[in-house]
Formats: C-alpha cells, sequence, structure tokens
C-alpha cells in the first residue's frame, strides 16, 4: 500500500522544471536534500495566497524551494536567499534563472547568522521566512525570523521530524535538542499562531501576530 506522501506526489503530473534542479544536484555530486514536492506546492500557495512580496529563505541548496516561492510571488517581490556555500548559492542561481525568476533573486553567501544580524541592523522586513538550513540554528533562526517579520508575516521550517530522530526519546544529539526547542517554540511562542504538519519530513507554520 502506497504511504500517504507516495499517494499525494502520484496525483500530480511530474514538474519537469523541478526535476532538472534534482538532477543538477545528484550531477554536482551533492546529496539532494530538497523540500519534499508536497512541502514546495504548499510554499507556492502560501506565498501566493498571501501575497507575499518579500521573502526570505535560510539554505538554497539548488534552488528548489526558491523556484516555489518565485511561482508564488508570480516574478513581483524579492527573494532573498541566504547560503553558506558558494557553489550551492551558484547552482542555485543557475536554476533559479532557467526557471525564469533570475530578476527577483539574491543570494547572500555565508554563515545565515552573519546575513540575519546585518539585516536586522539595516532594519529590513519580510513577509514570509522558510528556514531550511542547518538544524542546531532553528532557534537563533525563529527569533530572527520573528524581529525581521512585518506583521502578518509567515513563517516555514522544514524537517521539524528529523526523520523521526525528534520523537526518539534515545536521540538528543545537538540538532535534534534544537529541533525539539523550535517545535517548542513554534507551539508556544505568544508572539505566533502556528500548526505543525507531521507529514513527510514535518513543517511548521507560524503567523507572526
Ligand atoms: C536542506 S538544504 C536547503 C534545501 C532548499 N531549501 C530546498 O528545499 O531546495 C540546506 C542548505 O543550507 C545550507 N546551510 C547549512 N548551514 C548553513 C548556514 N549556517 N548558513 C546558511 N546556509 C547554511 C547548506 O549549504 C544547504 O545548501
Amino acid at each position: 500500500m502506497l504511504t500517504p506522501e507516495q499517494y499525494a506526489e502520484e496525483i500530480y503530473a511530474e514538474d519537469e522544471q523541478l526535476n532538472k534542479v534534482k538532477q543538477s544536484i545528484e550531477d554536482c555530486g551533492m546529496r539532494d536534500v530538497s523540500i519534499a514536492p508536497g512541502y514546495g506546492r504548499l510554499l507556492t500557495l502560501l506565498v501566493k495566497t498571501s501575497g507575499a512580496k518579500a521573502v526570505l529563505e535560510i539554505g538554497a541548496l539548488g534552488g528548489y524551494s526558491g523556484i516555489c516561492m518565485a511561482r508564488g510571488m508570480n516574478g513581483d517581490g524579492k527573494l532573498l536567499s541566504l547560503e553558506l556555500k558558494e557553489d550551492n548559492a551558484d547552482l542555485a542561481r543557475r536554476n533559479i534563472a532557467e526557471a525564469g525568476y533570475g530578476e527577483i533573486v539574491e543570494y547572500r553567501i555565508g554563515p545565515a547568522l552573519d546575513s540575519l544580524a546585518q539585516l536586522e541592523e539595516q532594519g529590513e522586513r519580510f513577509d514570509f521566512f522558510f528556514i531550511d538550513a542547518d538544524k542546531e540554528n532553528y532557534p537563533a533562526y525563529l527569533e530572527y525570523a520573528i524581529k525581521l517579520a512585518h506583521p502578518g508575516a509567515i513563517i516555514a521550517g522544514d524537517n521539524t521530524l528529523l526523520r523521526g530522530r525528534t520523537l526518539n526519546p534515545d536521540k538528543n544529539g545537538p540538532a535534534v535538542l534544537a529541533m525539539r526547542k523550535f517545535n517548542e517554540m513554534i507551539a508556544r511562542d505568544e508572539r505566533l499562531l502556528s500548526a505543525f504538519i507531521p507529514a513527510y519530513d514535518g513543517l511548521a507554520l507560524a503567523i507572526v501576530k
């Protein structure tokens, strides 16, 4: 029998553009840890329905989630993507340009915490955040997202289940502890209205009140 996620993927047509992105990641010899297709569609939907014009992504890899969010913006607005590795940002830049969204995307290279501190100093504000980088820093990324948010901004955080490790009491490494803290912050912080989606590898969603 199919899993719910497999069923969900089966009812959608192949997405040639996004398949190319996945292939390009493999061709570069990198591990493809792009967002699950179902959550990519959800990002497009959320960006579109919220009317977000200033989107901040933390963790670009090959540009898969960037394309999904750019689709929701209809080419109107700005997507700033924070990425540690120059090579990943180059690949994402090429893929996003090929998808037709090169004009609206900017990559900032380096540790995201440094870029976030700069953005705070510059007084930048965003309508939509997608957190999908090193898991140990998720709680700090969430704090920054709240600080940099316009009222009503949406925050999405991927991989909240860490392939089951978040739920396993025997797993207590730094990434797991940070993810549990992040999930509890999302659920309980009074500045947020939130939901936790336990499909695929888990996605946390919040609106900054
Ligand atoms: C899970 S992948 C991102 C996948 C991408 N969001 C997608 O769905 O298409 C994580 C990315 O975060 C980047 N990364 C890891 N640590 C980082 C850090 N401290 N600052 C910025 N980016 C980081 C990695 O280089 C990698 O490209």
